[in-house]
């Protein structure tokens, strides 16, 4: 049993969290920089990694305050390493180090998809073996964990992931960024009437976003240039269908062929209605996570970095963060 300080930056959003005994959450400051990178219609690595040296300290001090206890009183001191944008990782990273040689407390370099993946276990309690439905901005895998902490990547993207594909379709809609929870807002107030390919692909467990993504941006630019507007409900509608028809599919497919004992969703698009709706009827048990910790947080940072700690997988103090970095 151990209480955990975790930070995470891998991307726009600085957090810093503190977990007790693996489910009691003492803080879980997150400070966006949505409002920032939304005048440019995505993040802009070298503003985020700014923002991040400016906030740090403060988002800390938040941290602790919330929890009302000193570093002292902290077991470890947890990170995300990878993957991401590295000045967002590393300002994280040099945070983590410089607390971790201050107080004399182990360091724990923890993989962000790890990350969402134990989002789950802060509220619920995952049963092995289990496949997690990783979908984020970044990523779109399907992970078998035949018991804790231990991940096979079974399925992956071609192309776009799921979050991006999202992401570019909003743009193209002129919706503000991110995409993603626009176009599922927008979606259930649409109907399904566009016609958009359902890419199931083969047999395998691979996804590829592209083709979708270009069918709804060709579709769109058929319209404008008649001088018409696309039904934009409705096509939200039409590309939320197919997508969380295609992940659905495959997941359910992978985990009754795998025989898994559930299904976890991880990532910041296991917040999408449309996708919870859709796996609530999966003959395999499926946990999303609290909405509260779908997207980037710290709080999932600290609740796979207290599995870690458990299994005593501790890091050096010389570790490196990994932009690109498989699970
Ligand atoms: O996990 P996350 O916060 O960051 C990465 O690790 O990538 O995921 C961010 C992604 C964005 O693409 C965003 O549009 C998407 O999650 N997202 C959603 C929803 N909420 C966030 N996509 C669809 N529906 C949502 N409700
Ligand atoms: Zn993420």
């Amino acid at each position: 049993m151990a209480t955990i300080l975790a930070i995470e930056s891998s991307c726009d959003e600085m957090s810093v969290a503190i977990l007790k005994d693996e489910k009691e959450l003492l803080a879980n400051v997150v400070a966006s920089q949505i409002d920032i990178h939304k005048q440019y219609g995505g993040v802009v690595p070298e503003i985020a990694s700014r923002k991040h040296v400016e906030c740090v300290s403060t988002v800390l001090k938040e941290a602790l305050r919330t929890a009302n206890i000193t570093i002292d009183d902290v077991d470890a001191i947890a990170v995300t390493k990878g993957p991401g944008l590295v000045g967002s990782l590393h300002v994280g990273m040099q945070e983590a180090k410089t607390l971790a040689i201050a107080t004399n407390k182990p360091l724990i370099g923890v993989h962000h998809i790890a990350g969402h993946i134990y989002a789950n276990a802060i509220e619920n309690t995952i049963h092995y073996p289990c496949l997690a439905l990783v979908v984020s901005g970044g990523h779109t895998e399907l992970v078998y964990m035949k018991s804790e902490f231990n991940f096979e990547v079974v399925g992956t993207t071609y192309d776009d992931a799921i979050g991006e594909a999202y992401d570019k379709v909003g743009r193209v809609l002129h919706l503000p960024y991110p995409g993603g929870p626009e176009i599922d807002r927008m979606a259930h107030l649409g109907e399904h009437t566009y016609d958009l390919p359902v890419p199931l692909l083969d047999d395998s467990y691979n996804f590829s976003f592209s083709g979708l993504k270009s069918a709804v941006i060709n579709l769109n630019h058929k319209f404008e240039q008649r001088g018409e507007e696309v039904r934009k409900n409705d096509l939200a509608c039409t590309f939320q269908d197919v997508a969380v028809e295609v992940l659905s599919t495959k997941a359910i497919k992978a985990a009754v062929d795998l025989n898994v004992k559930e299904i976890i969703v991880a990532g910041g698009v296991s917040a999408n209605k449309g996708l919870r709706e859709k796996m609530a009827k999966s003959p395999v048990p499926v946990i999303f996570p609290p909405m509260k910790y779908c997207t980037d947080n710290a709080a999932m940072i600290a609740s796979a970095a207290s599995v870690m700690y458990r299994h005593e997988k501790f890091s050096e103090l010389d570790i490196s963060v990994k932009p690109h970095y498989d699970l």
